[in-house]
């Protein structure tokens, strides 16, 4: 499973690259408006520090709502980076605008899914990237992860290509869940990715090696120890 981490903030992004993990980033307007209050870079500036970080994909959301518009917003954010990916919300000019910007080869993701009909629909206009929002149906007391669960299967049935990127994760259960139903990629916020790598076991085990040692021994440094 990918996994890319949901964030638009570069100083953020450059600590999860240094942990070796991410396999791209994934932005949306909310995300980029935080970061142009932190930074007062521009947008466009943002993207383009990001890769020069990642490189990978680097999910950048249309604001337009015709066909038109998201065409020529994507021909502009491809020309910031070549693993530029055009995010675009479900609705039928974005549909439309897929289909076009696919047939040109330009990478998609398609945002903002709740139903596996959605994700049905964006498959076969050619969508790279479908991302079912989980977190978002849970905050509203329905089940998430099941989404995920009839893309995948109606994906397979069809051998769509389109990947499965889950998004709006809330904690480690959605990474868990995701990886047994196979998602292709998964979007995370970098404070999720530390509550997966953190556990209270791991962290007493090391304390109490290294207690351990330090009784038997006043060097901890233990190879550099001859004597
Ligand atoms: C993903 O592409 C979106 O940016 C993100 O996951 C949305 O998550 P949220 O529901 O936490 O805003």
């Amino acid at each position: 499973m990918k996994i890319f981490l949901d964030s638009a903030n570069i100083e953020e992004i450059k600590e999860a690259h240094a942990l070796g993990l991410i396999d791209g980033v994934t932005t949306n307007p909310s995300l980029i408006a935080k970061e142009i209050k932190r930074t007062g870079l521009s947008p466009k500036n943002i993207w383009r520090e990001i890769s020069s970080i990642i490189s990978g994909p680097i999910s950048a959301e249309v604001l337009g709502n015709k066909c038109g518009q998201i065409i020529h917003e994507a021909e502009e954010l491809v020309k910031i980076s070549t693993n530029i990916v055009v995010k675009i919300p479900i609705m039928e000019e974005g549909l439309k605008a897929t289909n076009i910007l696919s047939s040109s080869g330009i990478k998609t993701n398609l945002t903002l899914c709740f139903s596996p009909l959605q994700a049905l629909l964006c498959a076969k206009v050619g969508a790279t990237y479908i991302s079912p929002f989980v977190g978002r149906f849970d905050d509203i007391s329905q089940e998430g992860m099941s989404l995920v669960g009839d893309i995948k299967q109606i994906y397979f049935n069809y051998q769509f290509k389109t990947q499965i990127l889950v998004a709006s994760v809330r904690h480690p259960l959605h990474v868990l869940y995701s990886a047994r139903i196979g998602a292709d990629c998964i979007t995370i916020p970098f404070k999720v990715i530390r509550q997966l790598l953190n556990h209270p076991l791991t962290d007493n085990g090391i304390k109490k090696f290294f207690e351990d040692i330090k009784n038997a021994s006043t060097d901890t440094h233990i190879l550099d120890n001859e004597t």
